[in-house]
């Protein structure tokens, strides 16, 4: 296993720590084979987010957004979570207070067996009505026949946020409640470039949080977080649950 040292700035936070959030983004899910969206390899380095992901683009080709999204979603059905999921399932056991806050619309943490997980931008594997929001499981969607809402017939779409859409407002308050109530906050995975979810780990540590941002690659997030540690998050949280269960064992 690689080396990663841990500062002991960090590991005093950790040992006083009853309140850690988790905001995870695409790279959480890299090592699982789901593709990020920006970068060399991303996405939107591939498709035009204007013609497949938001209202517009929906109303005027249904088909292709649905087919785009139904491609999706059978990839990222057939994809497992990685270590580092499960580790955030075992992380939850150290502290009183453990959230996970993500941008990822792909459940894999919820497969896991995370219990406390926030999903800012909806979730891939749901359907909803375009116009009275009801709830739908995501079954398969036939892009030549797109069903509609039994209740008030309207286009079923899937469960996500698109661009130019605004988050579930119930659930960015609950994060941004969170994140100015934490003692440790880690970004994972995440280029901190799309708000409101990049404006999360600002607030978090300038309301007093240790604020650890965790990516291969420098974001803009990196100079202003207290440690940036440039590694994928499937190496370095099974790293960090060795470390959290080593501060038990001093602190028990
Ligand atoms: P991005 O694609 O913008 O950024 C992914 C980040 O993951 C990059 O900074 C990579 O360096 C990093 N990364 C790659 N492999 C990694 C690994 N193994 N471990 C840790 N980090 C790794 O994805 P997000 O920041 O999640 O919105 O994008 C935010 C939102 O933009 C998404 O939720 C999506 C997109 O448009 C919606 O769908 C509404």
């Amino acid at each position: 296993m690689e080396t990663i040292e841990f500062s002991e700035r960090l590991i005093e936070r950790l040992k006083g720590a009853t309140n850690v959030v988790v905001l995870t983004g695409a790279g959480m899910s890299a090592a699982s084979g789901v593709p990020t969206f920006r970068g060399k390899d991303g996405l939107w380095n591939k498709f035009n987010p204007q013609e497949l992901a938001n209202v517009d683009a929906f109303l005027n080709d249904p088909k292709l957004v649905w087919e785009w999204y139904n491609w999706r979603r059978e990839l990222i059905g057939k994809v497992q979570p990685n270590l580092g999921h499960y580790a955030l399932v075992d992380a939850e056991a150290y502290f009183p207070e453990f959230m996970i806050i993500t941008q990822n619309v792909d459940n894999l943490h919820q497969l896991a067996g995370s219990s406390n997980v926030l999903e800012l931008h909806g979730n891939v594997m749901r359907n909803k009505c375009m116009d009275c929001a009801a709830v739908y499981n995501g079954k398969h969607i036939d892009h030549n026949n797109i069903p509609r809402c039994p209740d008030c017939n309207g286009m079923i779409r899937p469960d996500v946020v698109w661009f130019g859409e605004l988050l579930p407002q119930d659930v960015l308050q609950t994060a941004q409640a969170k994140a100015a109530a934490v003692d440790v906050f880690f970004t994972v995975g995440t280029s901190s470039t799309v708000e409101p979810a990049a404006s999360l780990s600002y607030m978090a540590k300038g309301n007093g949080a240790y604020l650890v941002e965790i990516n291969p690659e420098p974001t803009p997030l990196s100079d202003y977080a207290d440690e940036s540690i440039h590694i994928g998050a499937d190496v370095y949280l099974p790293r960090l649950v060795i470390e959290l269960d080593k501060i038990k064992r001093w602190t028990m």
